[in-house]
């Protein structure tokens, strides 16, 4: 028996994560879940799996949990997420709380020597190499959730990693591929929340239909896999059956295919090396017909080169550029920014970041709250 702890259980990846504990009871157990504030969420998922140590961010939410459940324990806040994951005795961590707010769990997991199935991609944009020697000294694997990483990962089994020459990372182009861009200046919140292939968080959501969630996946994959950001390569796949492709030195292509459905890659990374039957839907190439593939619009979508442009800066500007990603999609959200906006302040937070190195996660917290204050102070 596996014992799982969730953190992010009320999200998008973490419902999906109990899906799959809950289509493998025999193999997994969750011993404790931690989310931000939906308490009615998080009381009937301690309910149907029998949770005894649980945490939510928000004090009034964890009152609100505790009083509905007498068995449990509900603990509060950032010092009650750590007594968490220190406690509750997981053999793994999925990684599934959204934004930089994911950076110090995913710390002090690494530093029990706890493995993690990581679907919060912003940690290792803030601060990839320090959260690998992390993993590293203390023994700890990184276990992609995010699918294009799964891919990755799925065609580097057995697989020498002197021998790639690029990664081929996929995206589905966002709802917007597609748009003139005097057209993506007044398009609204609703329409971006509503992508063609994948159903997921708000702010991942918008990040896909900026591209800046495809900048964010380069870091994850020069982290993960240790290629250089040169190596990377964006290629827009609409369908989203293709989830990324490894070319080796030999000139020969792998990739890893399969119907948009983030279950498959929660659970590959639940159950790694093993693969374990399912009765998830099966991909029926002659009903998806065709498979499209098109240069990255990076004129239309700046995102996607502002984060090769902070990866290039390196230092701080990183984690600026996460910082000042969040608050921009957070004010769009609440519709007091406009699509192109966001882009615009991410750029102008860049441009002017002092600069300054990252030696410690403290400095990235640092440079992170430092573009989100950039971008919140340009707020009209
Ligand atoms: N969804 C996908 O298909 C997908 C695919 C690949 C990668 N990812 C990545 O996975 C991560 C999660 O995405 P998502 O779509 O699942 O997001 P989501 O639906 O917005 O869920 C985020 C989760 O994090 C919790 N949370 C927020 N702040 C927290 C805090 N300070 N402490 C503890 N928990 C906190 C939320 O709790 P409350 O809601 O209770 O406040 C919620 O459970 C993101 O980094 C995203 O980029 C997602």
């Amino acid at each position: 028996m596996k014992r799982i702890l969730i953190l992010g259980s009320t999200g998008s990846i973490g419902r999906q994560t109990l899906d799959t504990v809950a289509a493998h009871p025999e193999r997994l157990q969750v011993v404790g879940l931690a989310a931000g504030a939906q308490a009615d969420v998080l009381v009937q998922q301690v309910r149907e799996f029998k949770v005894s140590l649980v945490c939510l961010a928000d004090a009034q939410a964890a009152a609100q949990a505790q009083a509905e459940l007498p068995e449990s324990i509900v603990l509060c806040g950032a010092e009650g997420l750590g007594q968490l994951i220190r406690d509750c005795g997981a053999d793994l961590v999925v990684g599934a709380i959204s934004g930089g707010a994911g950076l110090v769990p995913l710390v002090t997991a690494l530093k029990l020597g706890m493995d993690v199935a990581l679907a919060n991609k912003e940690p290792l944009v803030m601060a990839g190499d320090l959260v690998m020697a992390l993993a590293d000294r203390h023994g700890a694997r990184l276990l992609p959730v995010d699918s294009e990483l799964s891919a990755i990962f799925q065609c580097l089994q057995g697989q020498p990693r002197e021998g790639i020459e690029r990664i081929l990372l996929t995206a589905s182009g966002g709802p917007f591929a597609k748009l003139p861009r005097e057209q993506l200046a007044a398009v609204t919140a609703e329409q971006a929340l509503n992508h063609p292939t994948w159903r997921m968080g708000r702010k991942v959501t918008i990040d896909s239909a900026t591209l800046a969630n495809k900048g964010f996946e380069v870091f994850e994959t020069k982290w993960l896999f240790g290629v250089e950001f040169k190596q990377i390569e964006v290629v827009v796949h609409h369908q989203s059956i293709i989830h990324s492709l490894v070319e080796f030195q030999d000139s020969s292509v792998l990739a890893q295919l399969g119907l948009p459905d983030m279950r498959t890659p929660i659970q590959y990374a639940l159950f790694y090396p093993e693969r374990v039957k399912n009765t998830l839907p099966r991909l029926e190439l002659p009903q998806v017909q065709s498979l499209t593939f098109a240069e990255p619009n990076t004129a239309n979508f700046p995102c996607l080169q502002l984060a090769r442009q902070a990866a290039e800066a390196g230092g701080g500007y990183p984690a600026v550029l996460n910082g000042a990603d969040e608050a921009a999609v957070d004010l769009f959200l609440k519709g007091q920014i406009g699509f192109l906006d966001i882009p615009d302040r991410i750029e102008r937070a860049l441009n002017a970041f002092p600069g300054g190195s990252v030696r410690s996660i403290d400095d990235a917290l640092a440079a992170d709250e430092w573009g989100n204050k950039h971008v919140r102070g340009g707020e009209k």
